[in-house]
């Protein structure tokens, strides 16, 4: 029996986004799927440079010259924002329904504007809210994202606020018109280990609170436990493997996901030293023709010369490899023999 399946609140279908620089073109994404369900947290993870950012940037209508999408599509609730109409629709989402938290506060908040005039300016313009009310909803705001003193403050000016506090100013503006879906691009990479838990503690109560959506990214996957439902690891423009938080973490399938886990800190570790992925992404200016991961892998062979295609886990995700579930790292030793052949 076929049971009807809930529409995802965002899918993303194959995209590509091509950057046309002085060099070449750069191809940011090569075919980037996922979806997000209502109420659901999906992590977005993946070294420096693999499209996390790019992604963000599409899903919010941020592909500016010289990049472009190139094919593929973005939907919501099942409809397209890439049509002539959905790109209408689009643009009264983004910033009302659709919102985004980046990872540098200080660039996104004007510093000649004291935080109770961002405020109130998004809460007048999206909300429609006279400014005494707009006041009101700012001081409420700023207590939701556990800023003390929320009258005080809305007075003070963003240098006059830590990092972690702007970074809370952010997502008080981020929730200001009640989104649906929350993209979080490395909310906390400016801030140390304390504040940046902290930070996420307030997302994940928001997110309960709310009811709302995340895409949280991020290059740490040690921070995606306990906060996300889902994991989609990112490598050179491509999602090479998704899943459930458990099963990524527990039995991941590619070599690639294999390796970072490899190679991130948790609390509960008992090894003396982690060891990093040898080598370095290709360049997305002339990606190789096959999987993208196999120079680096410890486990290629000859068939990754051929790209390979995304299939179902027994898991219930997907990866995009032709040995997956080889345990590609096994030990140290063995790593160092294959990469010395
Ligand atoms: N404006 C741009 N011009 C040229 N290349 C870009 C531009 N923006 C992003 N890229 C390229 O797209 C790829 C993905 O970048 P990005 O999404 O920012 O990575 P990250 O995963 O670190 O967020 C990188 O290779 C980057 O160099
Ligand atoms: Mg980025």
């Amino acid at each position: 029996m076929a049971y009807a399946q809930p529409t995802p609140i965002l899918e993303v279908r194959d995209l590509h986004v091509e950057f046309d620089t002085m060099s070449g073109l750069v191809q940011g994404l090569r075919g980037v799927s996922f979806s997000v369900m209502p109420g659901e947290t999906l992590a977005l993870v993946g070294e420096s440079g693999s499209g996390k950012s790019v992604t963000a940037q599409a899903v919010m209508g941020l592909i500016g010259l010289p990049g472009s999408i190139v094919s593929g599509d973005i939907l919501w609730k099942g409809q397209s924002l890439l049509t002539p109409e959905g790109q209408k629709k689009a643009a009264s989402l983004r910033g009302k329904s659709l919102s985004m938290v980046f990872q540098d506060p200080m660039t996104s908040l004007n510093p000649l504007m004291t935080i109770g005039a961002h405020l109130v300016e998004v809460l007048r313009r999206h909300m429609k809210l006279s400014k005494p009310q707009a006041f009101a909803r700012g001081v409420e705001l700023l207590e939701a994202v556990g800023i003390t003193e929320p009258r005080r403050r809305m007075a003070q000016y963003p240098h006059e606020f830590s990092g972690g506090m702007r970074q809370r100013v952010m997502i008080a503006l981020a929730i200001a018109c009640e989104p649906e879906l929350l993209i979080a691009d490395e909310p906390t990479t400016a801030l140390d280990v304390t504040i940046q838990a902290q930070v996420l503690d307030l997302l994940a109560d928001l997110q309960k609170s709310m009811g709302l959506s995340i895409v949280l990214i991020t290059h740490d996957l040690g921070i995606v436990a306990g906060l996300c439902e889902r994991v989609a690891v990112m490598y050179a423009g491509s999602i090479v493997e998704a899943g459930s938080a458990a099963t990524v973490f527990e039995q991941a399938e590619h070599p690639y996901t294999q390796g970072l886990i490899r190679s991130t800190p948790r609390l509960d570790d008992r090894r003396d030293r982690l060891v990093s992925i040898e080598g370095a992404p290709p360049s997305l200016l002339h990606p190789p023709k096959g999987c993208a991961f196999q120079s680096r892998c410890p486990v290629a062979s000859r068939q990754c010369d051929t790209k390979p295609a995304r299939q179902e886990t027994p898991a219930g995700g997907s990866v995009s490899c032709w040995t997956p579930s080889l345990p590609a790292w096994a030990d140290v030793a063995k790593t160092t023999e294959v990469h010395a052949r």
